[in-house]
């Protein structure tokens, strides 16, 4: 590894030695030779007394020219940066003037300015601002941007308002203080689509969605979700839009989803260009939940942003939290909690049961980027919601309109957030904070007990917290778990409404009075606590749940609960597939009182990944090729259980109209091609063609088509689909991602094999890159096929990457993160594979630090 790969700790934490009052920057636009004059006004920190060396970061910079006060200095850049020391500077304010070159072309990380089809473009957070200037490169240091861009480009674009223009150049001015990580700066050949919003109180909002010529008929859609965003926060968290310019711009060159620069959002396209031709369903989701979270951040990230890069769940659990409120207020609550959840048990769960399991604040690391992860942001939102729900929803808005009081225009900590809750609701949060400081999903085991009585029984719940050790984490505190409760009699009526029981030592017992029979208890409504529950219970008690439960989430929970039962059976022993579950499920699919994106939920039967993950709770080792048989078996014997109902039930749900991706419309589709791919289990894919070639959306196509591919068919279509969209870069993404997703388990690398073969494979595009590679690593039984190929294939792949790209090659490398669940063979294979990672020459801190953590 590098020997930057030094962690660095939150311990050791210090304000900087210098305040930077304001910043102005010229850059004079050249694919290979680009010039960056930066003009910094800077004094010493007060609350650093005496004087300091200043000491800027810098990577890749070619220093041309370095002033202060206009005095030349002759100090001469490190790998990492520049040190000017204490005697060159004067004891007050200065000026520090410095010109470099860089590069945009040659840039492949993506990271800093680079350029993407003939666009310059811009990511710097987290630390990629030192890659365009020396500059103190860190979250607590914020000023305000004056920017002038000179370049033979139409459109240049940077933070805040529009100063002034001409042909060849133009200035932008931010009059709100930032930290370097939100500076952004495009030029290209763009165009834009336009509109406008009014704040609450009167500003009128320029909003501009900047795409390439011939994409601008695929914004409407985001342009909407912008305004309903905009207002939704307005309504909601009182916070108004604060520039009188807001730009989007897509790009299709991009590490990660977005990202919030202030004014001037930058977007992988995919999230959001959307046509009913080119995009699904999901993806209509995807950009409007991407787009109000980039949006929040204004607030959220922007006025109040982070002290330092352990802070990062400050405005990111956040932010995820506000745009799931959002979500759900657009598209209902059940059905958004219950995807919410899918994706936290899949991506975090999976994270904290494993090597790279680390807090939601966590104390160190060695290369920040590495910390972009699931309990960062999906579990920084569930933490924000167990402290709604134990402060209540009166506490919650007014903990928020303290935090946006007190801490606007500042950059804040974790335990700034958590002093807000306690002095506006009076609560001691001290152990609540460990949801932040230790990682690790806890159990929580019941016990039930129940004592009939003349005069009516007790009912007595008894909950046990485990905490599990972590990597550096051996022993933990008991957590603050905010238990949601309902309890129903036999009749399937509810006896005892909701309450929230709060778990707060290792064994705690709650007792419930009166009672007329014994009840049926529906623990953790709504998902009310990121933990496993661990309740023995009978397949009776959960088809009775599914039926009667009035929570949604349990309701849903029950059904998952009894497929997941029988999944862990069917793999782990000869046991067939029974009809509890199929019997139930179809009651479910034809209970036409029930809303068909519920259903659709209900019928979708738990990953691969997931049925592997349940085995290994329960002390088994999971064996992906049974689990992927398993799979198969009880799909099949629903699809048996519906049998000829289905073409009836299919052609029923589809939306009237035209295409619209409404909730109700896209619930439907949902429903009705969950059921198609059912129907090819029995028809071996005739109805499936037929639904492919006649389909009028994306969604209906693409389904279709996955259906097909499982049945072994398809690959007419596929020609078919290849000779439409070859020129569609984000719908070939679809086709090269869908034929590994639904590959079959020994073809699954020999697929990707040819894929990455193909003239449209472009590796050094991350979108086509996670297509096949990322693809193959989710194909679970595919990826863990027994003769290690797809190991050692997305191995030399992220070998390849790294030189090129190392945060992408490290994103991806959590393929391997749960190798101790399986066999010793394949252990033994992964862990060869991540041997040989760590033994590349030059390899990047970035892949260094994830490799090394996923050894263990
Ligand atoms: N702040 C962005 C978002 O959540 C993500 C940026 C991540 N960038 C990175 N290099 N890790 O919306
Ligand atoms: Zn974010």
């Amino acid at each position: 590894m590098p020997d930057t790969a030094q962690p660095i700790h939150l311990a050791d934490y210090q304000p900087f030695t210098h305040l930077v009052d304001r910043v102005d920057l010229t850059f004079r636009l050249d694919p290979k030779a680009t010039r960056v004059i930066a003009r910094l006004n800077m004094a010493p920190n007060p609350v650093r007394p005496g004087r300091h060396d200043l000491r800027l970061d810098g990577e890749g910079l070619r220093l041309i020219r370095l002033a202060v006060d206009g005095r030349p200095l002759a100090c001469q850049p490190d790998a990492t940066g520049l040190t000017i020391p204490a005697g060159d500077l004067p004891g007050g304010t200065f000026t520090l003037e410095t010109e470099v070159e860089i590069a945009p072309e040659g840039n492949t990380a993506l990271e800093g300015l680079y350029m993407s089809r003939g666009m310059y473009c811009t990511q710097c957070e987290a630390e990629g601002f030192r890659k365009i200037t020396f500059y103190p490169d860190r979250p607590d240091v914020m000023a305000p941007f004056r920017v002038r861009i000179e370049g033979d480009m139409p459109v240049l674009l940077s933070n805040g308002n529009p100063v002034a223009q001409g042909p060849g150049w133009a200035e932008w001015d931010d009059p709100w203080p930032k930290p370097s990580y939100l500076f952004a700066l495009v030029a290209g050949d763009l165009r834009a689509h336009s509109d406008r919003f009014a704040t609450r109180s009167g500003r009128d909002v320029a909003l501009n969605i900047w795409v390439r010529p011939g994409d601008e008929d695929r914004c409407a859609f985001a342009m909407g979700a912008l305004k309903r965003s905009m207002a939704w926060d307005e309504e909601t968290y009182g916070r108004e839009y604060d520039l009188d310019v807001f730009n989007i711009v897509a790009v299709d060159d991009f590490n990660m989803g977005a990202m919030e620069n202030k004014g001037l959002n930058i977007f992988n396209s995919k999230f959001v260009l959307a046509s009913p031709e080119t995009a699904t369903d999901d993806d209509f989701d995807r950009i409007e939940a991407i787009i109000a979270h980039e949006y929040f951040h204004n607030w959220t990230g922007n006025r109040i942003t982070c002290r330092d890069w352990f802070q990062l769940c400050l405005k990111e659990g956040l932010t995820v939290f506000r745009d799931q409120q959002f979500s759900g207020d657009m598209r209902g609550h059940a059905v958004k909690r219950i995807e919410d959840v899918i994706l936290l048990r899949a991506r975090q769960f999976r994270e904290d049961g494993g090597p790279l399991a680390h807090p939601v604040r966590p104390d160190s690391y060695v290369e920040i980027n590495n910390f972009y992860t699931a309990t960062v942001y999906e579990k920084g939102a569930e933490v924000i919601g167990m402290l709604k729900r134990l402060v209540g929803d009166d506490g919650y808005g007014r903990a928020l309109d303290l935090y946006f009081d007190r801490h606007d225009g500042q950059a804040a900590t974790i335990e700034d957030w958590l002093k807000v809750f306690e002095d506006a609701t009076g609560r001691d949060l001290a152990q609540f904070k460990r949801w932040y400081t230790e990682a690790g999903t806890p159990t929580v085991k019941v016990f039930e007990a129940w004592n009939g009585g003349e005069a009516g029984g007790t009912y007595t719940l008894t909950l046990a917290q485990v905490n599990p050790p972590t990597p550096g984490q051996p022993e933990k505190g008991a957590k603050v778990i905010p238990v949601a409760v309902g309890l129903l009699n036999p009749n399937g009526d509810e006896v005892v409404p909701t309450q929230v029981l709060e778990l707060t030592g290792p064994v705690q017992s709650f007792r419930f009075e009166g009672l007329g029979a014994r009840p049926v208890p529906s623990i953790l409504r709504g998902f009310s606590a990121p933990v496993i529950l661990d309740h023995d219970r009978t397949a009776e008690d959960r088809a009775f749940l599914l039926q009667h439960d009035t929570d949604p989430f349990n309701k849903w929970e029950a059904g998952r609960a009894l497929a997941k039962d029988i999944l862990v059976r069917m793999a782990a022993t000869d046991a067939g597939p029974g009809t509890r579950w199929t019997q139930a499920m179809a009651a479910v699919a034809r209970d036409g009182s029930l809303d068909p994106a519920f259903r659709a939920l209900c019928l979708r039967l738990p990953s691969e990944d997931d049925i592997a993950q349940t085995l290994h709770a329960a002390g088994h080792v999971p064996d992906p090729a049974r689990i992927h048989a398993a799979r198969r078996r009880l799909a099949l014997a629903l699809a048996e259980t519906l049998g000829a109902d289905l073409p009836g039930m299919i052609a029923a749900l589809v939306p009237p109209g035209p295409y619209s991706p409404d909730p109700e419309a896209a619930g439907r589709r949902a429903l009705g091609n969950q059921l198609l791919a059912l129907q090819t289990r029995l028809d071996g894919g005739e109805a499936a063609a037929r639904r492919f070639a006649e389909a009028g959306n994306m969604t209906d196509g693409i389904a279709a088509l996955a259906s097909l591919l499982e049945a072994g068919r398809g690959q007419a279509e596929l020609a078919a689909f290849e000779a439409r969209w070859g020129g569609d870069r984000l719908v070939m993404d679809k086709w090269f991602a869908l034929q590994v997703a639904h590959a079959a388990p020994g073809d699954a690398a020999a697929v990707a094999e040819r894929l990455v073969a193909h003239p449209a494979f472009d590796w050094k595009n991350p979108n086509r890159f996670r297509a096949v590679i990322g693809a193959l690593s989710a194909n679970h039984a595919g990826f863990h096929h027994e003769s290690g190929a797809a190991y050692r294939f997305v191995a030399d792949w992220l070998i390849r990457l790294d030189p090129a790209n190392p945060q992408t090659a490290a994103r991806m490398s959590t393929a391997f993160e749960t190798w101790p669940r399986y066999d010793a063979d394949r252990q033994g294979m992964i862990r060869d594979q991540l041997a040989r990672i760590l033994a590349s020459p030059g390899l990047s801190r970035d892949l260094g630090e994830m490799a090394a953590r996923l050894m263990g």
